[in-house]
């Protein structure tokens, strides 16, 4: 494996050494895209929040120090579920934190406990937009809101490390995939041309 291709992977399933770097060099790089999913989310202290991919734990901590929402977190990665567990151990041991191994695809969580989920860098991994859309439905509950922060396919195109192993969407792949699963969709930019969140709705019954 070629070193640009190492550590693209490092992102996909970050491990080991290499990926506790890859994830300490994204906590500085992506300080914009947490600032806005967080503006975006409007965490309320009543609502149970899910980050998809938690990487280290980062967000996670930062919010949970600031919001006291009942926090979920689920990762492919066994060596990001341990950085992320001793990270927010206080949370856990407190009770308001439960981190488990589980993928935007099959969550392992119940049907319509979550208020609020989020995802940041996360979408290009999964196996489809669709398998992900759908299982997120149906963890929200009616009203609930996911969050999806991505780089663009432009600003994906322009780096090295991924060229393989990453699933690079148009902005508006994002809209008709999550119109097809029932979401009402929107877009909110956070630097035009290179880096968005997509705003998820799960319209109430009725609704
Ligand atoms: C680029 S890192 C982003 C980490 C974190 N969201 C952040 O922004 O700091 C991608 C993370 O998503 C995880 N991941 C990859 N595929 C996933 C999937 N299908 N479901 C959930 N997590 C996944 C990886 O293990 C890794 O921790």
């Amino acid at each position: 494996m070629g070193l640009m291709s190492y550590i693209g992977e490092q992102f996909h399933k970050p491990t080991g050494f290499g990926g506790r770097l890859a994830t300490f060099v994204m906590n500085k790089q992506n300080w914009r895209q947490y600032a806005e999913t967080e503006s975006v989310l409007e965490l309320r202290d009543t609502d149970s929040v899910l980050d998809i991919g938690f990487g280290n734990g980062y967000l996670l901590n930062r919010l949970a120090g600031r919001y006291n929402c009942r926090f979920y977190g689920v990762d492919i990665s066994p060596d990001m579920l341990a950085a992320a567990s001793h990270r927010n151990r206080k949370h856990i041991g407190g009770g308001k934190m439960t981190l488990s191994l589980g993928s935007a695809e099959q969550t392992g969580l119940p049907d319509g406990l979550i208020d609020k989920a989020y995802t940041v860098n996360t979408a290009y991994f999964w196996s489809s937009l669709d398998a992900g859309l759908s299982e997120i439905w149906r963890v929200l509950k009616p009203g609930g809101v996911f969050v999806n922060t991505v780089y663009s396919k432009a600003m994906l195109d322009d780096l090295p490390v991924t060229k393989s192993g990453y699933a690079k969407y148009e902005i508006d792949e994002y809209l008709k995939v999550g119109a097809h699963n029932e979401f009402s969709v929107k877009v909110r930019p956070i630097v035009e041309g290179r880096s968005y969140s997509i705003i998820y709705t799960k319209q109430e019954i009725g609704g």
